[in-house]
């Protein structure tokens, strides 16, 4: 009798269990450009792993690495005893980032024709399975995937976000994390702004004093009071060995890492070091406040196209990138026109002011053409702020559209290509509500997840144009960023809403889908110990400091109350 009770228990549990056994709904961000999904699933737990024998290693490394989190998370050993088999195989004919990927309910098939597209294939299993999948030990869950069929490949090749190291330094362990979240979300370029006047994070062999000087300043200004000095000596830099390590790491999550040298301007730290490359010789001190400085690299003196050939060497041994950033944002020329030998370089070169354009705007094209030559001659290419769009650009250079979305549509029309970064929908270090007395002290502006996730590239191009636009990125500058939870509060979820701007074609965005996708994502970061913004499930503020979003009426009220102060 009692053995029959238990037997019937048995059944009654297992039956029960067996219908509560569903997949998670389908919430893959970005949304794969196409999707067909069907009764039934898989269950991976004990599946067998089988890859092509001619992938590549990178390839294999991969597929190894998603049975061992399989293995680990289900507990079962993945020898295809009890389940089907996932089997990645070659298929020359697809895109380097496509992937075919069915699931059935007695196995998957994963089809691509290069890392790339093996690797997302793999992010898009990772993200139909419960959460768990992104822990490092054995859960319970229903690992089961849906039986679904999906062939998927991006709209924009260039899929960037970018990362101020400068004004705020992040360890090689918190670039890594940065990197794992971004390869989640299908990013392949990272922007690493690596100069700046507040400080310099490049070892450079040949320039030592550009770290042991530049890479430290004497205290931070406190919050906006650029006349105050937090009298703690901050900074940092990588070796040439970490930034290697970093490089591979990127590579082996598809990202390609874009090193930027800032120049001529934004190089009050590399002044401080070597005070002989500026037109008044110092002293300079490596900044302690944020904003824009007048002083900027000498370009009258030939020294200074050495250091930035010597520097630039070193860097292309470091980052085997097609793109080299040269930045070109925000130089005054005050110095220049007072400068007797930027003065007379202007008059060798016959440089002469014209249309809306200075004699010393085209001084700055001298030096951005010269520094394209060079890096042109060791088969790199230039990208850089849409500032170098003042005056005459020579062909071949790539247009950073950031000052909103005009430079990027003007670039195009002169037949230049373009990333598009304008900082109305992509500067993610911008105000993600307008309750300021609950947010962290930010630059300013307001920029929420749904603004991010509206932006459509093509929109105001000149007909005929688009195909110049190679992609787009977000920019997260770190002014008043100075800790790793703060920094992915204002990454996250915004590079979510980012990805599906560069990954999904127009017609396969959708907020409402996005939004309710967002509670997996919430679920995964949670899981993967990612701080991150909740502001679309209406509380603001930091962990630790969250409070309830205002109603409608409450915030208007408060507007009001701001407007009025
Ligand atoms: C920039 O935000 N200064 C490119
Ligand atoms: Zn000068």
């Amino acid at each position: 009798m009692r053995k029959t009770f238990f037997t019937l228990l048995t059944i009654v549990l297992a039956l029960s269990c067996s219908e509560n056994k569903q997949p998670q709904p389908f919430s893959v961000i970005p949304m794969p450009n196409d999707v067909t999904l069907s009764e039934g699933s898989f269950n991976v737990a004990g599946a067998l792993v089988t890859y092509d024998e001619n992938v590549d290693a990178q390839t294999a490394k991969a597929i190894d690495a998603f049975t061992e989190t399989l293995k680990t998370v289900t507990g079962k050993p993945m020898t295809g005893k009890s389940a089907g088999t996932i089997r990645f195989g070659l298929n020359p004919n697809m895109g380097a980032e496509e992937y075919f990927l069915q699931v059935k309910t007695d196995g998957v098939d994963v089809e691509a024709s290069a890392f790339g597209g093996f690797f997302y294939a793999i992010q898009t299993l990772k993200q139909m399975l419960p959460a768990e999948v992104y822990g490092n030990q054995k859960a319970k869950a229903a690992w089961l995937l849906p039986c679904v069929t999906i062939l998927d490949a991006p709209r924009f090749d260039y899929r960037g976000i970018h990362l101020d190291a400068c004004r705020h330094f992040w360890t090689v362990e918190e670039t890594k994390r940065y990197i794992d979240i971004a390869a989640a979300y299908k990013i392949n370029r990272l922007h690493w702004h690596l100069t700046e006047d507040q400080g310099w994070r490049i070892e450079i062999k040949k320039y030592p004093k550009l770290t042991e000087v530049g890479a430290w300043r004497n205290g931070t200004c406190i919050g906006k009071d650029f006349e105050s000095n937090d009298g703690i000596r901050y900074g940092g830099f990588y070796t040439q060995d970490e930034m290697r390590e970093i490089v591979a790491y990127a590579a082996e999550h598809n990202i390609i890492v874009i090193p930027e040298v800032d120049l001529p301007g934004h190089m009050v730290a590399a002044l401080t070091a070597y005070p002989e490359l500026g037109c008044t010789g110092g002293p300079y001190e490596v900044w302690t406040r944020w904003g824009v400085a007048r002083d900027v690299l000498c370009v009258g003196k030939e020294e200074t196209f050495t250091f930035l050939e010597d520097v630039l060497t070193e860097v292309m041994d470091i980052f085997p990138s097609e793109y080299i950033h040269i930045g070109g944002d925000e130089c005054p020329k005050d110095r220049w026109r007072e400068c007797p030998l930027c003065q007379a370089r202007i008059k060798a070169l016959g440089l002469k002011a014209h249309d809306n354009f200075t004699a010393e705007e085209e001084m700055q094209c001298y030096v951005t053409a010269r520094i394209q030559k060079f890096l042109n001659d060791h088969g790199r290419k230039i990208i850089g702020w849409d500032e170098i769009l003042e005056g005459t650009l020579a062909p071949g250079a790539t247009v950073m559209s950031w000052r909103g979305t005009r430079g990027g549509e003007r670039a195009a029309e002169l037949g230049f290509d373009v990333v598009m970064t304008p900082n109305s929908y992509m500067y993610i270090d911008h105000y993600q509500s307008r309750e300021l007395d609950k947010e962290p002290l930010c630059i300013g502006g307001y920029l929420p997840v749904e603004k991010v996730y509206s932006y459509e590239p093509y929109e105001g191009m000149t007909p005929g144009t688009e195909d110049h636009i190679l992609g787009v990125q977000a920019n997260l500058w770190t002014e008043y960023i100075g800790t790793e939870e703060f920094l992915e509060y204002m990454l996250l979820p915004r590079m979510c809403a980012l990805s599906e701007v560069q990954w999904c074609n127009a017609d396969r965005k959708d907020y409402t889908r996005f939004d309710t996708s967002l509670d997996h994502t919430f679920k995964m970061l949670d899981v993967m110990g990612y701080t991150y913004a909740k502001h679309v499930r209406g509380i603001i503020g930091l962990p630790g400091q969250e409070q309830p979003a205002r109603t409608p009426e409450e915030l208007a009220a408060y507007l009001e109350e701001q407007k009025s102060e």
